[in-house]
């Protein structure tokens, strides 16, 4: 694939239906879950992306087979007790969080050391946040400074645990959610609110999970071991790779766009409710239940008023991978927005808080940033026409594609770096902008 793509020109006004793939949160979710299912498990609308294929790789390294054709996937799930763990096994999550993350889950029983690599990327971020829990469980975790590489060995007796998980990340959650699976007796977790798609899961098997909702915190319980059949699966549009195109037609002159069949999981759903409050016109309609997710049409016009926000901190787990895009709005808001707690945004593929104050300010936008804040001076007459070249961003896929947005609305002439980490999440991105009529050279 191409690794620069070169834009000069706006993208005339459109009005158009698309889809866009499946979820990768419950693509990676489908995979693992599948795997250690009794028998075969299908998925339709499977996405497929780097970070995808990468777990599908991990769980064949485990010994488990799958069959991957246009239509869907198939899975042949051995059992919670059926992956072959031959010693030094490497498994390579790429650049995929997610999975090097929830991985950690499946390896609590491993009988011999598998070595857990990724890109380099990945290699930079934190994994502290799952060696703690992991290690509580009984785990033999050995790393350098808590990042990857990382050698994992089992336990034959895992304890059960109870852990605080205090930083809003569904990652943490789902990694203990899944060795809790195997672990006799319950695990506990309070955890600040976040994407809740592996409890979802766990209900629609019927898996023994437990959630009391507080005000600010989830209760989680799991109890005991319990073995599940094969599954079918059909997983609805990635409201995630959604935004992008949100956020085109609501900059965009004159257009509109209906995107069809998305997961709206309310942990999910923070950038409409966010960008909402800015008055952007965004309404979602036909809403209907895919495999206990809910899913709808999202219909979007183009918005010129748009207002600044005062972000409430209870979205920033709701909007968490969106926050480049809704930079890029405030930045041609009226008024000023400020963004708390968001430090997090620090942790991700590259540090986002860090891009986004870069980037806005090459566009002429004036930020203030902290060690977990952002304030944003909105310009709504933004009218842009120098040359911005946009690298070192450590092949982030989500900064990569918020530029391709920036420079299909704002105007002016851009050369993208890296193009390539697009397929991360989202390999055909680029062919649906030209689809709507993007240049992009
Ligand atoms: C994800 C959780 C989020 C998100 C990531 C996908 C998941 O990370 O940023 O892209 O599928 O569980 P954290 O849980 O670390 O916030």
């Amino acid at each position: 694939m191409k690794k620069v793509a070169y834009i000069n020109q706006k993208i005339d006004s459109f009005n158009s239906k698309i889809n866009v793939p499946g979820d990768k949160s419950l693509s990676i979710r489908w995979i693992l879950m599948a795997s250690q299912a009794v028998g075969t498990s299908i998925a339709y609308n499977l996405l497929k992306s780097e970070d995808v294929l990468s777990a599908l790789n991990a769980i064949k390294k485990l010994g488990i087979n799958f069959k991957i054709n246009k239509k869907n996937c198939e899975i042949y799930g051995k059992g919670l007790n059926g992956f072959r763990f031959k010693n030094n096994t490497k498994i390579n999550a790429g650049n995929s969080g997610t999975l090097a993350r929830l991985i950690f889950g499946l390896l609590i029983k491993s009988k011999n050391q598998i070595i857990l690599k990724g890109d380099k990327s990945l290699s930079k971020r934190d994994f502290s946040r799952v060696i703690k829990p992991m290690r509580m469980f009984g785990q033999n975790i050995k790393s350098k400074n808590q990042k990857l590489p990382i050698k994992i060995k089992g336990t034959n007796y895992p304890r059960p645990i109870s852990y605080n998980e205090t930083k809003g990340s569904a990652q943490i959650k789902s990694c203990i959610l899944l060795a809790a699976m195997k672990t006799p007796g319950q695990t506990k977790i309070k955890s600040i609110p976040s994407r809740d798609h592996t409890e979802k899961l766990f209900k629609y098997l019927k898996l023994p999970i437990n959630i009391y909702k507080e005000k600010k915190l989830d209760l989680i319980s799991y109890n005991g071991i319990k073995n599940y059949n094969g599954f079918n699966y059909i997983i609805p549009g990635d409201i995630s790779s959604s935004s992008f195109f949100i956020v085109l037609t609501l900059l965009s002159k004159n257009s509109k766009i209906v995107i069809k069949n998305v997961n709206i999981n309310k942990s999910r759903t923070g950038i409409i409710d966010i960008l909402k409050i800015m008055k952007a016109k965004i309404f979602l309609k036909n809403k209907r239940n895919y495999n206990g997710e809910h899913v709808a049409d999202i219909f979007v016009k183009s918005s010129s008023k748009l207002k600044s926000i005062n972000c409430p901190v209870n979205m920033n787990s709701r909007s968490i991978d969106e926050f480049l895009l809704i930079f890029l709005v405030c930045a041609v808001a009226n008024g000023i927005s400020k963004f708390n707690k968001i430090g997090e945004l620090r942790n991700k593929e590259t540090d986002r808080l860090k891009f986004a104050n870069v980037f806005l300010k090459k566009i002429g936008i004036k930020t203030k940033v902290t060690k977990d804040s952002f304030k944003i001076y909105g310009n709504p007459n933004l009218k842009l026409s120098k040359t911005y070249k946009i690298e070192n961003f450590d092949k982030d896929h989500r900064a990569c594609m918020l530029s391709f947005i920036a420079a299909l609305t704002l105007g002016g002439k851009w050369i993208i770096n890296d193009i390539d980490s697009i397929n991360t999440s989202f390999p055909n991105f680029i062919s649906l902008l030209k689809n709507l009529g993007a240049k992009i050279n």
